[in-house]
């Protein structure tokens, strides 16, 4: 499986203090099942030169293959709104065109259709992360299918479709897989002990919805374009 959003690198976000505490993850996420993370620590704060994120990475996969953990590990980021695209840019899955995109935590703002529309502007794709999270959409999660069009693109938390971010975003999740406008399933890991860096759970819960086949291309054929640049539709 590929996990498009995980905070497994060290000392730069909430995600884990110590490279000892990514290796951990990286072996949780393996075991699991997961062949691929794409390493994406926030950028809400400030901005920060990308290659505080690539020196880290390195860092890791060096030690993941001492290890003998068959994961590989990518780079990209978790992306806060506040700034403007064509100051994110640098920030892209994996230097592709697709870039994960966050609404504050405390609501939906209402210029959300225009950031998005600046985004593909300025050449990139959204993937807009966890809405069943967002107390708006979650409150009413029509709110998120008025702003998909082409090129703008859903991630869920793995960890959601089970009930592990409450039962609003639970149903919120539900409702998103059974409209059919969930593209991709990641697990916004941050450790080994709390939102830890799993899918097989998710993807299983999001079988019993929509079904084996289609479950499996949030984790596998949907991930896969992605990190490869390709096109896809909803
Ligand atoms: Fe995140």
């Amino acid at each position: 499986m590929i996990d498009i959003h995980c905070h497994i690198l060290p000392d730069i976000d909430d995600g884990p203090r110590t490279f000892e505490e990514s290796v951990a993850m990286a072996r949780m996420a393996a075991e699991d099942g997961v062949d691929v993370i794409v390493a994406t620590p926030h950028v809400n704060e400030k901005l920060y030169d990308p290659a505080e994120i690539s020196r880290r990475a390195s860092w890791l996969r060096h030690l993941i293959r001492k290890e003998n953990i068959p994961l590989t590990l990518l780079t990209g980021a978790d992306v806060n709104t506040v700034f403007a695209p064509q100051q994110v840019n640098q920030f892209t899955i994996n230097e592709t065109d697709y870039i994960l995109v966050e609404f504050p935590h405390t609501h939906l703002p209402a210029t959300a259709k225009n950031i998005l529309f600046q985004f593909r502007i300025h050449g990139m794709k959204p993937i807009i992360t966890h809405p069943e999270r967002n107390p708006s959409i979650k409150s009413n999660p029509d709110l998120l299918l008025e702003l998909l069009d082409d090129g703008i693109f859903v991630q869920v938390t793995a960890g959601s479709v089970v009930g592990e971010f409450g039962r609003g975003a639970k149903k919120c999740a539900h409702y998103l897989l059974k409209k059919g406008v969930v593209d991709v399933l990641a697990s916004d890991g941050h450790s080994t002990k709390y939102r830890k860096p799993l899918l097989s759970q998710g993807i299983k819960g999001a079988s019993t919805i929509i079904g084996e086949e289609q479950a499996r291309k949030l984790v596998f054929t949907n991930p896969m374009k992605i990190i490869a640049n390709m096109s896809f539709e909803r």
